[in-house]
């Protein structure tokens, strides 16, 4: 069988020149968990439209398109058929999985977002990684997570969200801007502010949580109701706020030493160009919270440190660095300052 997909036409927009790369390597990342063995995953050229094509031996079942339609670069899918001597196209209806619409993270454009399309493979690629499936209930926290693009599209897939930022001028407009969209949606919900550390009130870190559902009945079904829940506070605390290993799932993108800084200490406001210096200072409480099989995916600059350094520091937190083929094929130009890669590191 040979399957073609036809790629998000937004993806070949923002990533002109590395689409294809990029997608190529999240789908053999996703190729390993389906049913059938799959060769040739390649770029193929019909008629002067590029596709992405793969060959299995038998048809793919239910499960393996629900696989396949949830990866980020996916637009539509085909299987390649034969008609009286004619090659043809046949459309295959991909699964809906949903839970928020994905324009939840199109709509908001700010200095310093991370693509949509991208963070979308970035979650791909940590689940696809993991011990875990998309049919587990999954908890993923974004620890760096500026006005929470990694949080929608978690909430896009039906995971429950969890954010860490710095700037509480970024977690506020991040609260407006969902609050807004669960209204305007009409989707069921309900907000709460909870101190979750600090010896006192004017100390006290806070943490803003939404659950909601999308409809009244699953509202009433505490094992159906979603979370997105916000800390204004700093990442090398994590395990202090949330204090069990609850995440199957950490992702987000590196502050780039262009926009943003790096800010190691809010009252200092001490910055460094250097992300292998925060995660020095981070890994022990993000691997204290996530849990045994669970992932963490992070997108950083390797023009500032390189990919050799960056995984020295995430082994000497006893994490296992995915260093192989097609973990190591996602570094991509985004401009001329930044080179973008991404680790992937595993809790054993
Ligand atoms: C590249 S931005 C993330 C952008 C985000 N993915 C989005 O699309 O909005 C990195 C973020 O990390 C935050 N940050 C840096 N150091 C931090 C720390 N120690 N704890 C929490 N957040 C931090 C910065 O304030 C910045 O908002």
């Amino acid at each position: 069988m040979k399957y073609l997909i036809l790629q998000h036409p937004g993806h070949n927009r923002v990533y002109y020149n590395v689409a294809d790369k990029l997608a190529l390597a999240e789908l053999k990342l996703a190729s390993k968990k389906l049913s059938v063995d799959c060769i040739n995953i390649d770029i193929a050229e019909i008629k002067n439209i590029r596709y992405l094509s793969l060959e299995t031996e038998s048809i793919l079942n239910d499960d393996d398109i629900q696989i396949l339609s949830r990866l980020s670069f996916v637009f539509a899918l085909f299987i390649l058929d034969e008609k009286d001597g004619h090659e043809c196209l046949v459309p295959i209806a991909q699964h809906e999985h949903q839970y928020l619409d994905n324009k939840i993270s199109s709509l908001l454009k700010y200095p310093g977002k991370t693509n949509e399309l991208f963070t979308k493979m970035m979650i791909n690629v940590a689940l696809l990684a993991s011990d875990f499936n998309y049919s587990d209930s999954i908890k993923m926290l974004d620890p760096v997570a500026g006005k929470g693009t990694t949080l929608f599209e978690a909430g896009v897939y039906g995971f429950d969200a969890y954010g860490i930022e710095l700037e509480s001028k970024s977690v506020h407009e991040t609260l407006i801007f969902f609050k807004k969209y669960l209204q305007t949606e009409r989707i069921k919900h309900q907000a709460s502010k909870n101190q979750i550390y600090g010896p006192n009130k004017h100390e006290a870190i806070m943490m803003d949580k939404f659950e909601f559902a999308n409809n009244k009945e699953d509202f009433k079904n505490p094992d159906l109701v979603k979370t997105l829940g916000i800390v204004n506070g700093n990442s090398t605390h994590a395990f202090k706020y949330f204090k069990k290993p609850m995440f199957n799932l950490i992702v987000g993108d590196l502050p780039y030493g262009i926009a943003h800084g790096n800010v190691k200490d809010k009252k200092s406001a001490s910055k460094t160009r250097n992300p292998s210096d925060l995660l020095d200072e981070c890994l022990p409480e993000w691997s204290k919270v996530l849990k045994k099989g669970g992932v963490i995916v992070m997108a950083w600059n390797s023009f500032i440190v390189g990919r050799n350094r960056l995984s020295d520091t995430f082994k000497t937190h006893g994490l296992e660095v995915l260093s192989e083929a097609p973990f190591n094929e996602f570094e991509h130009m985004v401009d001329r300052s930044i080179k973008r890669d991404i680790i992937v590191a595993k809790k054993n």
